[in-house]
């Protein structure tokens, strides 16, 4: 069968600017969480390799652009660090990361690749974090003239923005299961940094339409399609729905519809951790809803109704409304321990089609990490990923689906390009269709499954 994808398609990859750049203190860059957090605590990081230790695309830009191009990008997305911009997170603009992000921009731009750029992916500036971080209102004041001052600089040539990758990670890493800084275990104030993001994207947004720019905006969220253990089991359907709304809705209703869901209120309201909203905040919320979404898709989460009585936390938590389960006899992802369920992507199209007006949208991330040393290497050092290259075209059959059907899906971008460091997982899982060797000044080789992408967007389709 061919699965021929529309024209202009957005075909290529994501990352970030933590995630690549290095240069973590350099060239006037400030401390974000993860350099401090790093010095505090590196027995926290996969073999204790930190933030420092990127695939070093500050230097490397100009390369790596050439190999998108070899990859058969026509787009590719990464972050601006707030904390190179504004080393303070507020005031004094780097002049040094100004020059950097034009070059990137512009190089991209020659090469025929379109720049998406995000604003937040979970770095925030240390000082910024001293106060509070997203739980102090005073950081979506910040955020937003972050956002106006890339708007400004960079808004000539960037016509796609987001306001946030993922926001729910950082609630989730932050203040609820201790992945990220600043590790703390409390539900009122993981609603109150969510609720914060979720306002800070709001506000963002409106600057942008307000001073006219021609592009886009919209948020990358990562939807984790929750399915109950069993359909026909009211309990464990409530229970689903309820892991929905925390992790999915929260997000998804917020920016797409301009409100939260009802029976997340409900429940945030029972144990009286509705969060601190301020007069004329949801109508902010409610008229500036994005213009496009960025989904990241991995895996499902499979739902059972509560069974287990052991506590996570003192006060309430998420998993007090249900368990997690892992459904036998399903195809897991042997590196990462995570179920392989690649009709999870059409399903998030269909909703998104069915349920929130069929919103223009893009795959904004799916992908696979390898697990430990890369030892599928050969002899000759070439790399036979062929399990990635397997993993993206069962995923492209489920998205051609559901284009097929109607859905307003406009590309698809791989995590990643360059394998590169992920926070406290640092390398343990290597997503790159380009593999980089640490040990020689960060070398890169295209793997098998960077030659069959650039294949496969040449035709703009593939046969399978
Ligand atoms: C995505 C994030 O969720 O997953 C990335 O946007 C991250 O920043 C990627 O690197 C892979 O994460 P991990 O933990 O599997 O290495």
């Amino acid at each position: 069968m061919k699965y021929q994808f529309p024209e202009n398609f957005w075909w290529g990859s994501a990352a970030s600017g933590p995630q690549t750049e290095g240069v973590y203190e350099g060239d006037g860059k400030g401390q974000n969480i993860w350099d401090y957090w790093y010095e505090q605590e590196p027995t926290k990081f996969f073999h204790q390799v930190g933030p420092e230790k990127t695939s070093r695309f500050y230097e490397k830009y100009k390369e790596d652009i050439q190999l998108m191009k070899e990859t058969g990008h026509n787009s590719f997305r990464t972050s601006i660090q707030w904390s190179r911009l504004f080393p303070e997170g507020a005031g004094e603009v780097n002049q040094k990361a100004v020059d950097f992000y034009n070059a990137v921009i512009d190089e991209l731009i020659a090469n025929d690749i379109e720049p998406f750029i995000n604003l937040y992916h979970f770095d925030m500036p240390m000082a910024l974090q001293e106060k509070g971080g997203w739980l102090n209102r005073e950081t979506v004041e910040a955020y937003v003239v972050f956002a106006k001052t890339c708007f400004e600089l960079f808004g000539d040539r960037v016509k796609k923005w987001f306001t946030h990758n993922e926001p729910v990670v950082p609630v989730e890493g932050g203040y609820l299961y201790q992945f990220h800084y600043p590790n703390v275990v409390d539900m009122k104030k993981a609603v109150q940094v969510g609720y914060h993001e979720v306002l800070a994207s709001a506000k963002a947004i409106k600057v942008y339409h307000e001073m006219n720019q021609t592009g886009e905006i919209g948020i990358i969220l990562n939807l984790t399609p929750s399915y109950p253990r069993d359909e026909n089991n009211p309990e464990d359907v409530k229970a689903a729905a309820i892991a929905d709304a925390i992790f999915n809705r929260s997000f998804l209703d917020s920016s797409v519809k301009g409100e939260f869901p009802q029976d997340l209120i409900e429940l945030l309201r029972d144990i009286d951790h509705l969060p601190e909203i301020e007069t004329g905040d949801l109508e902010t919320i409610k008229e500036n809803a994005v213009d496009l979404l960025g989904v990241n898709y991995y895996q499902p989460r499979r739902i059972k109704a509560k069974e287990t009585t052991t506590k996570l936390a003192e006060g309430p938590m998420p998993d007090d409304y249900f368990d997690n389960y892992i459904m036998p006899g399903r195809k897991m992802n042997p590196y990462r321990g995570w179920e392989i369920y690649e009709k999870g992507i059409y399903d998030i199209l269909t909703n998104l089609r069915e349920n929130y007006g069929n919103i223009r949208c893009f795959i904004s991330e799916n992908g696979m990490g390898v697990e430990g040393e890369e030892d599928y290497i050969n002899a000759d050092g070439s790399i036979e990923d062929d399990y990635r290259i397997e993993f993206v075209k069962d995923h492209l059959a489920y998205v051609h689906q559901a284009i097929q059907e109607g859905s307003n899906v406009q590309g698809y971008h791989m995590w990643t390009c360059m394998d590169n460091w992920s926070w406290t997982n640092a390398y343990k899982n290597r997503y790159g269709f380009i593999a980089v060797d640490l040990e020689q000044e960060g070398k890169r080789t295209i793997k098998k499954s960077g030659r069959w992408f650039k294949e496969m967007t040449d035709q703009n389709g593939f046969n399978a």
